[in-house]
């Protein structure tokens, strides 16, 4: 009897092991907690790629707190790639680099923890990182621990280096999924929040339509380049799934090049408000020391930080209408032009000129879902930091410089007057009583 039992559990639990390695137990989505809104802060690649070492991120941690980004809102300092030594250790773990990082990661994070920010690290999902350093694949519990051990907060793991599928028999999802498993089983484990987990997988896999379960936030697209076609082409890309945020869950239009001198003052203050408003995480990657006044102006904006941050409505801004190119039209130079979307205390809009020459941008309000017809709106504007009185039915930007922004609040302020015509902003819906239509 009792050998019975014990050849029918043995057989059960061959059974069962049989049925896991085919069945993998499904993913349980990151631990809500953190990273419920964008995640802002600095990351070390755009600037620096491999060039890091200690001095440079307390160095750049402090010019966060002492320029005022620390205040407006930007509290985590992340490290990109080439942190570590290009082989692990005989134990199998990674080494910080002994001559770029010889305080080691504990020390350093203890200084970004006491300067008041969260500390970011980074990984890959293949053999080796992008720069080749040692990749998380097949190690993902092992590093998990060992970034949580070195007191990091976040992890951007990218999709460099991966191996042959005849190894890992999976596709994309497939080999994010471990360490999002393992992020979430420290997590349970040791009772701390788990690493904020941003997937840097590009963005042709179409992380929007599975991501949200294995991380923070997702790359929609290849890298930004510091010009304003690559600016614009990320926002047309980014136009057409807007759907896909919501709070703990971020479309990531990539690490922002505010400061960089290659764009505009007007091309920079619409490639912060495309990304704010997108509710696209904000990591500046400039060199903070030669900030000007206009790009901290920028960066600090309250007013549009503020709808990044929004603590009641995750969504992004969409576009109503594309304005120089027909509805729906994907045109990499010339996204869409006319966007809005809810807000805590009303309605934004972003007013993008696409065009090299400054033009005027006109919308009638009820073009947006989000406005209420036969109302009137109180208009702010975001980057002037005024009111701009009533709108009734419409609204015109005059004079928008080429590739240029507008950003406003519209708030409620009761009925519209009496007597407007035409009585209906659509006509084709709109009847008499008697059952005549108006037009
Ligand atoms: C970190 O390292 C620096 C430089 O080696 C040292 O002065 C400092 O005491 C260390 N701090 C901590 C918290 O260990
Ligand atoms: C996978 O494919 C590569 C290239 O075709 C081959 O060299 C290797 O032996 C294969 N590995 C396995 C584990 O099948
Ligand atoms: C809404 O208004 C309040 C009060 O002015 C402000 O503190 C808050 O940041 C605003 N929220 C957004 C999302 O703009
Ligand atoms: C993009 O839009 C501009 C402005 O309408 C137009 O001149 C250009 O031909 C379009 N490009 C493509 C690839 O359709
Ligand atoms: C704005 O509304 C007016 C009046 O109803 C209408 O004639 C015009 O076509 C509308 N314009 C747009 C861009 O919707
Ligand atoms: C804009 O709305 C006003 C009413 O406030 C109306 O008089 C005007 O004709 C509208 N303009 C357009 C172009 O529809
Ligand atoms: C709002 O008013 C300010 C101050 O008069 C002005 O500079 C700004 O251009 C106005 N904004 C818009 C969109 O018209
Ligand atoms: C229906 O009502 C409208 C608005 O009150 C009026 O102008 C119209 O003459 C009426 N038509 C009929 C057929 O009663």
């Amino acid at each position: 009897m009792s050998l019975t039992v014990t050849a029918l559990s043995v057989w059960l639990a061959a059974l069962l092991a049989l049925y896991l390695l085919d069945n993998p137990k499904p993913v349980q989505p990151l631990r809500e907690g953190v990273a419920r809104l964008p995640v802002m802060g600095y990351n070390t690649w755009n600037a620096y790629y491999c060039d890091i070492d200690e001095a440079l991120i307390l160095k750049t941690a402090n010019l966060m707190k002492s320029l005022g980004l620390a205040d407006a809102g930007y509290d985590h300092v992340n490290i990109d790639d080439c942190y570590s030594e290009k082989t692990r250790s005989a134990s199998g773990d990674i080494v910080a680099n002994k001559d770029r990082f010889p305080s080691g990661m504990n020390n350093l994070t203890d200084q970004i923890h006491a300067l008041g920010f969260k500390a970011g690290i980074y990984s890959d999902s293949g053999w080796f990182t992008c720069q080749l350093y040692p990749g998380s694949y097949s190690n993902e519990a092992r590093d998990a621990k060992l970034f949580q051990d070195w007191g990091f907060d976040y992890l951007k793991y990218d999709n460099c280096a991966v191996p042959f599928d005849n190894i890992t028999r999976q596709n994309i999802i497939g080999r994010y999924e471990p360490m999002t498993t393992a992020i979430s089983d420290l997590a349970q484990m040791s009772g701390k929040p788990p690493l904020a987990l941003s997937l840097c997988q590009w963005g042709r896999e179409q992380p929007w339509l599975w991501a949200r379960k294995f991380g923070q936030s997702w790359r929609t697209t290849d890298d930004i380049e510091s010009t304003w076609d690559s600016i614009a082409s990320i926002i047309n890309q980014n136009s057409f799934i807007t759907w896909a945020s919501d709070f703990y869950g971020h479309n990531d239009m990539d690490i922002l090049e505010v400061g960089n001198g290659a764009l505009t003052y007007e091309e920079t203050k619409s490639h912060f408000t495309a990304w704010a408003m997108m509710k696209s995480p904000l990591l500046i990657g400039t060199d903070l020391s030669s900030a000007t006044k206009d790009t901290l102006e920028i960066l600090t904006n309250p007013e549009i930080i503020a709808i990044n941050q929004d603590p009641v409505v995750g969504t992004s801004i969409s576009p109503f209408r594309w304005g120089t190119n027909s509805d729906w039209v994907s045109n990499k130079t010339h996204p869409a032009q006319y966007w809005s979307g809810e807000s805590q205390n009303g309605t934004v809009f972003m007013l993008l000129n696409t065009l090299d020459e400054s033009s005027t941008l006109f919308f009638n309000l009820t073009e947006s879902p989000w406005i209420r017809a036969g109302r009137q709106y109180s208009v702010r504007d975001l980057w002037t930091h005024t009111d701009n009185g009533t709108a009734i039915r419409n609204f015109t930007a005059h004079d928008v410089a080429p590739h240029g922004v507008v950003a406003l609040l519209l708030k409620d302020a009761g009925d519209e007057p009496k007597g407007l015509w035409p009585p209906c902003a659509v006509w084709e819906w709109c009847m008499n009583e008697n059952g005549t239509r108006i037009d």
